[in-house]
């Protein structure tokens, strides 16, 4: 099935490719779709070890499989290799891989030679709902994530979930954080068919899988076409990621398992500000349980705040946080760091 999305910024392809349901991956469709032959394919050491069979033949760059990857001397050295390459303004660049692929090749391509064409593989789950969509790439500054980046489409995303055959259990879990957040913000129908499952319910069919990949992506390209430039709705993406951004690479913690602490102290948050139920939270933080995540952390609150206050949100002494109104609905709020604080404080203490 092949959708086209038209963004302010441009159209991306979306193609899943359903051969049947447990064959090997496969992009020749795509190399046929696209008449791809100026193609420089950037993955990470796993994927390219992993798929080497599918790889051959094609000019591979490859990374490693690590969240320190995506920073600026990746950019640099990956740029060389790309020169030395020969690769010019008609060369496409193919990000094959989790999010850490996908956000270095969305910048790299941006940048490199003022801005080639790209498209994305994605093959973790986590990729699949979440990171390969909407445009936004980048890499890290020290422990600040994401600062540096930019927002600019894929030609195309390309859906096999026969990549997902191989994913370990973690980055499973690390994927349902991102769908669990979809949930919690825009869609109380999703939390409760999440909480009546499990992982095996969605791993098992690939068609339920699909159409859970398809539900989400449709939420993020709703949002992303409403307001790619994050300037109101698209923020409510970020629910979970304000606190996750700044224990992530403080702890070395996966995304997934950082969005889900986030989202914990969201809600703690939101209890006040929103008045949202303790019911709710406790409703949260038994799903993230259910898809065997974490809810509880030691965190060092006072290091926590000083990374979040250089946090791309903030604005003066505030920053804009995402609450919960109830599940499937949120809201911004702009909050004092004082109030941000205490929250992390509260959340410390208990663990
Ligand atoms: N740009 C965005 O909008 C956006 C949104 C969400 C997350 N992100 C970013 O995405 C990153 C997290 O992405 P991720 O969770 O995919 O992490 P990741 O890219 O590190 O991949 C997780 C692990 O899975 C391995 N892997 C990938 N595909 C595999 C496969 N098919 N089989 C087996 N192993 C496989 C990788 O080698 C890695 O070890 C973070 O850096 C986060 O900031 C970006
Ligand atoms: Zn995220």
């Amino acid at each position: 099935m092949q959708q086209s999305v038209s963004f302010p910024s441009g159209k991306v392809d979306y193609i899943f490719y359903r051969k049947d349901a447990y064959s090997r991956p496969s992009f020749e469709q795509l190399m046929h779709l696209y008449h791809l032959q100026n193609v420089v394919i950037v993955t990470d050491e796993h994927v390219a070890k992993m798929y080497e069979p599918l790889l051959k033949g094609h000019k591979t760059l490859v990374v490693p499989p690590l969240e320190s990857s995506k920073d600026l001397h990746t950019i640099g050295a990956l740029s060389r290799q790309l020169l030395d390459l020969g690769a010019d303004r008609n060369t496409l660049l193919i990000g094959m891989g989790g999010g850490v692929v996908t956000d270095i090749v969305g910048f790299l391509a941006s940048v490199y030679m003022r801005g080639v064409s790209f498209g994305f593989i994605p093959t973790t789950l986590l990729g699949m709902v979440d990171a390969a969509v909407g445009g936004k790439n980048g890499v890290n500054l020290g422990l600040n994530k994401n600062l540096i980046g930019t927002i600019t489409q894929p030609k195309f995303i390309f859906y096999d979930t026969a990549f997902l055959q191989t994913l370990p259990n973690i980055e499973w879990s690390n994927g349902f954080a991102e769908i669990i957040k979809y949930a919690c913000i825009f869609d109380s129908q999703l939390f409760d068919e999440l909480s009546a499952n499990n992982i095996s319910h969605y791993k098992d069919d690939s068609e339920v899988l699909i159409s859970l990949i398809e539900r989400c992506v449709a939420w993020k390209n709703k949002t992303v076409t409403e307001d790619e430039k994050e300037t109101g709705v698209r923020k409510l993406l970020n629910f979970g990621h304000t606190a996750a951004h700044a224990i992530e690479n403080m702890y070395e913690l996966p995304h997934g398992k950082a969005v889900a602490i986030g989202m914990v102290i969201a809600c703690m948050l939101s209890e006040q500000i929103t008045h949202l139920g303790k019911d709710a939270t406790v409703r949260v933080k038994a799903l993230l349980q259910l898809y065997h995540l974490p809810v509880s952390h030691a965190i060092n609150a006072a290091k926590a705040m000083e990374i979040l206050k250089a946090d791309k949100k903030r604005k003066g002494d505030h920053i804009d946080y995402i609450v919960l109104e109830k599940i499937g609905q949120a809201a911004v709020r702009p909050l004092p760091f004082d109030v941000i604080e205490n929250a992390l404080k509260e959340y410390a203490s208990h663990n």
